[in-house]
């Protein structure tokens, strides 16, 4: 489904991204483990087109994403929820929902996924007609995972979705998570909550300084001296305080 050969991403001198290789296949989630600084968002960024690649191929579907356009990337049924969100504070929650139907691809059905969004968010189906910037840190993660979800999306990627929430929060989040992936869609996402997503994914990769240092089954990494050192005495929470 998305195959990343080879990436290269600098800004100016500073290399964010060394000569990355990833492949994730249809139905799969998988996580990105890295601290603080290891280039997690460069590459999600560098999928959804914000950023461009200094060298090195991004395939998606075995089209090379350098001839598709950022804006067209979610056309393609790639989808990416930012860190931080991106929603629109002084809009609505169906406002923000409406948002994500833009593309082609989702202007069929969006009663019936709009339907389905609001039985993934209960929460959101209720507040509906509330202003996002009003809502809690955990229902703005769910406003913004649900427009991505109304853009009908192949592959959702999702940049520390439980960053910044109360872990009673990141566990609703990661519920929800479970949830979404259940129904087959293919999940990327980004962390520094290692039990969780670890929990949630059936592999993932562990970044360091730019570079895939560690990569296997959710199991092994769980064990992996390489993600334990990269969780302590970095900015994130050790593993110990992290919720199961
Ligand atoms: N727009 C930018 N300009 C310059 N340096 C950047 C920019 N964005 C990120 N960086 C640097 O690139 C490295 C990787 O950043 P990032 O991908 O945001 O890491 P992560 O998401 O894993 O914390 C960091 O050293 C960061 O300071
Ligand atoms: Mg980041």
């Amino acid at each position: 489904m998305l195959e990343i050969d080879n990436l290269t991403v600098a800004y100016g001198k500073h290399v964010a991204l060394d000569a990355v290789s990833m492949a994730v296949q249809p139905g799969e989630c998988v996580v990105i483990l890295g601290a603080n600084g290891a280039g997690k968002s460069s590459l999600l960024k560098t999928v959804g087109g914000v950023v461009e690649p200094r060298s090195g191929r991004i395939s998606h579907e075995g089209t090379d994403l350098a001839t598709v356009a950022a804006h067209d990337r979610v056309g393609r049924g790639i989808a990416l929820v930012p860190e931080g969100r991106g929603i629109f504070p002084r809009m609505s929650v169906a406002e923000n929902l409406a948002l994500g139907t833009y593309p082609e691809r989702a202007r069929a059905g969006v009663a019936a996924r709009q339907a389905e969004v609001f039985e993934l968010f209960p929460r959101l189906a209720e507040r509906r007609r509330q202003l996002a910037g009003t809502m809690s840190g955990g229902e703005q993660q769910m406003v913004a995972i649900a427009r991505a979800l109304m853009s009908n999306p192949d592959i959702l990627l999702l940049d520390e979705p439980s960053l910044g929430l109360a872990p009673i929060v990141v566990k609703e989040v990661f519920a929800a998570l479970a949830r979404i992936r259940s129904t087959g869609l293919t999940l990327v996402i980004v962390e520094q909550n290692v039990r969780a997503s670890l929990a949630l994914a059936d592999r993932g990769y562990l970044l360091e300084a730019g570079r895939v240092v560690g990569q296997g089954s959710s199991d092994a990494l769980q064990n992996d001296p390489a993600v334990q050192r990269a969780f302590l005495g970095g900015t994130s929470e050790p593993l110990d305080n992290e919720i199961s």
